[in-house]
């Protein structure tokens, strides 16, 4: 037996109501929402300060007050319906929009899971007018030229969506960081946020070209600025500009990351990727990056109607952008940020309530100077004789820690230090003639302390070092290939059966890495050459550290990851190691060789490689000048 055919049901045209209803599930998601529609008209509107007034986490509340151009009586009404917009006309205008609107769909949203009130006056009126969405009433107020829209019981008559929303203190944090969001792209204009009548933010418009710095200050805090970098890059069309934080100001969650296109905030895969492999060789791990960037562009280049919520936008060239991206942020990050005073400030705060912390930067032209003046390569460094091959018979598995703290003996290196091609001059120099300044000595087998024209400079010896030896790798490995050199005795060690065998299985790759390893015995290899940057390092500890990497990660990933991950580690282990006497020389040397590199601020672990403590803060340690 059949199954009767189901009954067609008739299909009916959906009252206008439910349509905006539906709408409004796809824009309207909580009360931030509600609050970045309203945002978005007001700075359409041109307004320059916006007022947001909120109850409950703006469940029960939520009013903008702009001093835009208002709508005029007789508009109020159109304003509120469905694809009723003033920003658009055509299709040639929507793919060339420049406003935050252009649906017409916003208002029409709110009002149909909201109590809405829409209060306007334009330039040509004398007094305001408010119009009861629910209603339809139109009544005189009072009020200045602009608009107040103000959203009462979000969802009150859809209760399932009002069910899905959290604590008020949840949704209040969500709505000021919508308001962040629009203040931090719009400086010039002054935005204050109130909740329960308390006002808990409160940020005046700036002018000029430090107004995005200030607004900057003003939303996420000084530190932000201090411990970031400016981003300025153009790419034909493209332009990127902004802020991006140092390594050492990244966070344990991505949630200090801002990126604009043509002023409207977006979660966009393509430039949080851009932005992510710049910082690839400075912030291992899982630290999130801090940044600000705006990415300016033909409007027409961007599909901006791809997302209700205007969250996501769809580039036309997205590897112009992803490339933009990365080489401004890639640029900006690798500059040295000399001159700068160590954030935060390492002294007792007790001590310093008005000691202003010097952070004159270094004059540009200096900078320039010591960029281009590169000094003779570091060898001194490591100009030691090398320990004699360890035949590491205790480490069967070739497990020894490549790290380990093992201090080397304290052994004299004037003998063997060359003098630097500048050496003359350095003797003379005075001491602010470097941005590193002058060594003076080295504490605790640790750090180099030196002077220069702010104060005191602290530098991690080895870190530093580590990123040296790094970059120069990357470049030899970007350039003709990691140069390579044969040890004049080869160094035996004794190896697992799994790091001959992998030393057996890809002589190519350790070719590339620069190395070159023969097999003695099924249980012992020797190192027959290192890479010549690296060359009075360990090379016992250098080749087991890359037979380790090899095991792990396998031939193709090493050769992928080298340029991050394996050169990082074979810098790590052939960097100069705690607890080496160095000579004023020698200090001296690295000095001159952290000005010159890229990216020499951080170590290759993103902590940071040098420390400024300015003369006032050791003043203020000692209470001078009181
Ligand atoms: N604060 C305001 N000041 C002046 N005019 C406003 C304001 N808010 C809304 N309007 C007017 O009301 C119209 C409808 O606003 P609505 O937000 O619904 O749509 P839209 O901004 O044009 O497009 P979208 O749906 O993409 O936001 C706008 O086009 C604008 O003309
Ligand atoms: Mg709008």
């Amino acid at each position: 037996m059949t199954n009767p055919p189901p009954l067609a049901r008739p299909i009916r045209e959906l009252p206008d109501e439910l349509i905006s209803q539906i709408a409004a599930g796809e824009v309207i998601e909580r009360p931030s929402s509600v609050l970045r529609e309203l945002l978005d008209n007001a700075l359409d509107a041109g307004a320059s300060q916006i007022h947001v007034r909120l109850r409950a986490g703006g469940v029960r509340l939520i009013s903008v007050e702009d001093n835009g151009s208002g709508i005029a009586p007789e508009q109020l009404s159109v304003a509120l319906k469905r694809h009723a917009t003033s920003k658009i006309s055509n299709l040639q205008d929507l793919e060339s929009v420049s406003t935050m609107g252009f649906r017409g769909e916003a208002l029409a949203a709110i009002a149909s899971v909201s109590d809405l009130s829409l209060t306007s006056r334009t330039a040509h009126q004398t007094h305001a007018m408010t119009l009861q969405a629910r209603t339809g009433e139109l009544i005189p107020a009072a009020r200045e030229v602009g608009t107040t829209v103000e959203v009462q019981d979000l969802f009150f008559n859809t209760p399932a969506r009002r069910k899905f929303l959290k604590t008020d203190a949840t949704e209040l944090a969500h709505c000021v960081d919508s308001v962040r969001r629009h203040a931090l792209a719009r400086p010039d204009v002054g935005f204050s946020i109130w909740h329960e009548g308390k006002n808990i933010a409160q940020w005046r418009a700036h002018s000029g070209p430090e107004a995005i710095r200030l607004r900057l200050a003003d939303v996420l805090g000084e530190s932000f600025v201090t411990e970031a970098v400016r981003v300025n890059h153009r790419a034909g069309p493209l332009r990127v500009h902004g802020f991006a934080g140092t390594p050492d100001a990244a966070r344990a969650r991505a949630d200090h990351q801002f990126a604009y296109v043509n002023g409207r905030f977006v979660r966009d895969k393509v430039i949080g990727h851009g932005v992510r492999s710049a910082y690839d060789d400075v912030l291992h791990g899982q630290r999130q990056a801090v940044y600000l960037l705006f990415i300016d562009m033909d409007p027409a280049r961007v599909d901006v109607n791809v997302h209700p919520t205007k969250i996501e936008v769809r580039f036309r060239d997205s590897r112009e952008v992803h490339q933009a991206v990365r080489t401004a942020v890639d640029n900006a990050l690798a500059l040295p940020r000399l001159g700068q005073s160590a954030a935060p400030a390492p002294v007792d705060k007790a001590f310093t309530p008005e000691t202003p912390v010097r952070t004159a930067s270094w004059p540009q032209a200096r900078l320039d100077w010591s960029l281009g003046h590169r000094v003779a390569e570091l060898d001194v460094l490591w100009g030691q004789p090398r320990p004699f091959p360890d035949t590491g018979g205790q480490h069967p598995t070739g497990a020894q820690p490549l790290a380990s703290s093992r201090a080397e003996p304290f052994a004299p290196l004037d003998s063997l230090a060359q003098p630097l091609p500048d050496r003359e001059n350095q003797a003379k120099a005075a001491p602010t003639d470097w941005p590193l300044g002058r060594a003076l000595a080295q504490l605790q087998g640790i750090y180099i302390l030196a002077e220069n024209h702010l104060g005191l400079i602290v530098v991690d010896m080895h870190a530093a070092h580590e990123r040296v030896v790094y970059e120069r790798l990357k470049g030899q490995w970007d350039g003709q290939g990691i140069e390579c050199q044969a040890l004049l005795i080869p160094a035996p060690f004794q190896a697992s059966p799994q790091e001959v065998d992998c030393a057996e299985s890809h002589p190519e790759v350790l070719h590339r890495l620069g190395l070159e390893l023969s097999v003695l015995s099924p249980t012992s290899l020797a190192v027959r050459s290192v890479p010549n940057t690296l060359a009075q390092g360990d090379p016992v500890a250098l080749a087991r550290s890359v037979l380790e990497e090899l095991q792990s990660h396998g031939a193709t990933q090493v050769l992928a990851r080298a340029r991050n991950e394996t050169l990082a580690t074979m810098a790590c282990h052939s960097a100069v190691r705690a607890n080496r006497r160095l000579t004023l020389d020698e200090m001296n040397a690295l000095l001159r060789q952290m000005e010159a590199t890229e990216r020499a601020d951080q170590c290759n672990h993103g902590r940071p490689t040098w420390r400024q403590i300015s003369v006032a803060e050791l003043d203020a340690l000692f209470m001078r000048g009181r």
